[in-house]
């Protein structure tokens, strides 16, 4: 099977191309208003940000500025091994800089809080988050999210940037990955 699209193992529709464009624009003219007058930074995590970041980033009439990093909290599964390391850091310096972090989804929050941590010693003006996806199971962090796209359900999704092993990052919407995927337990 070649055809992402065909897939057995993508199911349901979660959040259609539609949606997904709605939204992101929404999120542009929200955070648009709140920096007006204000150089941004939008730092993305690799790989998954990137393709909600350039939409994002086209809905912004503002001065803006990208950088990436590049995190690891998973395998190629879907498990979390508890263990964050930066595979790739920021090339620019933040400090002074209106930073706002771009995230596909925050599920156990944990590569989240590693990230504020470590961006947050380094003397950012601000420091806001900006994540396209919150799980339920990341409630104990919701609150420190300043922008949100969608609150879901803790299914896992693809698509959109998101993946499972790499794959599904291409398809314009996002679905729920079949459970028989799954490892056991997710
Ligand atoms: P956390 O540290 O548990 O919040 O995990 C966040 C990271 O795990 C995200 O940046 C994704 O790379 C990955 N992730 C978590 N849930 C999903 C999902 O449903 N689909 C695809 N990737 C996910
Ligand atoms: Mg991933």
């Amino acid at each position: 099977m070649n055809d992402a699209h065909l897939d057995p193992g993508v199911g349901e529709v979660l959040v259609s191309e539609e949606q997904l464009r709605e939204r992101v624009a929404e999120l542009g003219r929200e955070i648009a208003a709140e920096y007006e007058g204000r150089e941004l930074l939008l730092v993305g995590v690799l790989k998954g940000a990137v393709f909600f970041m350039a939409d994002l980033m086209r809905e912004l009439p503002l001065f803006c500025e990208v950088d990436f990093m590049a995190i690891s909290s998973y395998g190629s599964a879907t498990d979390s091994s508890g263990v964050v390391r930066i595979l790739k850091d920021l090339d620019i310096n933040i400090e002074e800089r209106h930073v706002l972090v771009v995230e596909d989804i925050i599920d156990s929050g944990l590569t989240l809080s590693y990230l504020m941590r470590n961006l947050r010693s380094r003397a950012p003006a601000s420091l806001e988050v900006c994540a396209l996806f919150v799980k339920e199971s990341a409630h104990k962090v919701r609150k420190s999210v300043r922008y949100v796209g969608f609150d879901i359900p803790n299914r896992f999704v693809v698509g959109y940037g998101l993946d499972f092993a790499e794959r599904y990052r291409n398809l314009p919407y996002v679905a729920v990955l079949d459970d028989s995927l799954l490892p056991e337990g997710m």
